[in-house]
């Protein structure tokens, strides 16, 4: 059996701007894989909490949202345009909302909250449920998924990952100066490392990509040449 038969589940895990959504949509498509952006659900919370006035002087009123977050429904929906899937809150589109750079700069103070991490493991297990899925996120190595077929860890240095996402930002309009999203970087991974509830770590048994220096059909074809080796 092949890798697209084979329906294997790839966790990959990593540091904020790395790059890991657009290799994991890539290959999905390349591969006939579902892709699952774990972190595009984070964003959404965030924006809700964000919208509902939960979060002041980077602090969430955790007890509302625990009782808010029911009223939240995240779904995914395919834009034959834009050639990929787009992020929705209980049916309205929010894609570049949720890229905004409030959001990014919130979304960690709502990604450690327990309750809302139990839920959205429970809903990525859930999209996953019949294989054939890529994957990206903190914990999808370590917490969601630790039987994994591949787990990626991937990364690269803070100053590509700043330089990479002040392009697309300002590609979208942002006017934003790349020291603000050299912070935000800096500041994300730290938060995302330290935090007590699924701290973002390299599972054991995974393999490091550092795509620093590698284009994006290089790291397709490493992250296929290793799919390849688990369904030998
Ligand atoms: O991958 P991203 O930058 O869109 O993720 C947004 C935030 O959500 C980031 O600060 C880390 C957090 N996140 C997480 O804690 N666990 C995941 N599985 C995915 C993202």
């Amino acid at each position: 059996m092949n890798i697209s038969e084979k329906k294997l589940i790839i966790a990959i895990d990593g540091h904020s701007s790395c790059g890991k959504s657009t290799v994991a949509k890539d290959l999905a498509k390349k591969i006939n894989y579902i892709y699952i952006d774990s972190g595009a659900m984070y964003r959404v919370i965030t924006l809700f909490a964000m919208r509902n006035n939960l979060v002041k002087n980077e602090k969430v009123d955790e007890n509302k949202l625990s009782h808010l977050i029911d009223q939240v429904s995240i779904s995914f929906k395919y834009n034959d345009r834009k050639q990929g899937h787009e992020t929705y809150l209980n049916n309205a589109l929010v894609e570049d909302e949720i890229r905004s750079l409030e959001v990014s700069d919130n979304v960690s103070l709502i990604a450690k909250i327990r309750f809302v991490r139990e839920k959205m493991v429970a809903f990525q297990r859930e999209l996953s449920k019949d294989g054939g899925v890529i994957m990206d996120g903190r914990d999808i190595g370590t917490v969601v998924f630790p039987d994994a077929d591949l787990k990626i860890f991937m990364t690269a240095d803070v100053e590509v990952r700043a330089i990479r996402r002040y392009k697309e930002l300002k590609d979208k309009g942002d006017t934003v100066s790349l020291e603000e999203i050299r912070e935000n970087v800096k500041k994300r991974d730290y938060i995302d490392e330290n935090r007590d509830e699924s701290p973002l770590r390299k599972a054991e048994d995974a393999i490091v990509l550092n795509n620093s220096k590698l284009s994006k059909e290089e790291q397709l074809d490493w992250i296929i040449a290793k799919m390849n080796e688990v369904v030998k």
